[in-house]
């Protein structure tokens, strides 16, 4: 099974920013963590971090092209701001689970409201780093071609 998975804006500074919220893991530990567990699952995984928005439209288009079956993102501050990146996941129709790592509903009014969830096909929050291996674990077992 391919899997893409997809680190938002500000991600890039996991380990270091505000980690009483995101904890002290950097985003090459989580990345090599994916990896890890990614191999253990037999799903081949590609890892995309971007703080720019255009260039994760793109990167979901090219995963069209590249047939990638489950997409995992962490679309970070674009969940509460993207349209476009909505209509990215419309356009392509790859199934996908929206990430947190925090409990978005425990934080600020406007963290409450995603474009995304209502065509994720399960949302996470507050798991900490874990939700990413969880949202593995799910993608190779639930989703996809012969997804039960
Ligand atoms: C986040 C939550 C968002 O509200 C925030 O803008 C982020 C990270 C999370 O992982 O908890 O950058 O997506």
């Amino acid at each position: 099974k391919s899997v893409l998975l997809i680190n938002g804006p500000n991600l890039n500074l996991l380990g270091t920013r505000e980690p009483a919220i995101y904890g002290y893991d950097t985003l090459v530990d989580l990345e090599n963590n994916v990896k890890t567990l990614a191999g253990s699952l037999e799903v081949s995984v590609s890892l995309f971090q971007s703080n720019h928005e255009g260039a994760i439209i793109d990167r979901i288009h090219l995963a069209q092209k590249e047939k990638i079956e489950v997409i995992i993102i962490n679309p970070a501050a674009l969940t509460h701001t993207s349209v476009g990146l909505r209509d990215a996941f419309n356009g392509v129709s790859i199934p996908f689970i929206e990430l947190h790592i925090a409990n978005v509903h425990a934080r600020e009014s406007f963290r409450h409201h995603s474009y995304l969830s209502d065509k994720a096909n399960c949302v996470i929050y507050g798991m900490g780093l874990f939700g990413y291996e969880a949202a593995l674990m799910y993608a190779a077992k639930h989703m996809g071609p012969k997804a039960k």
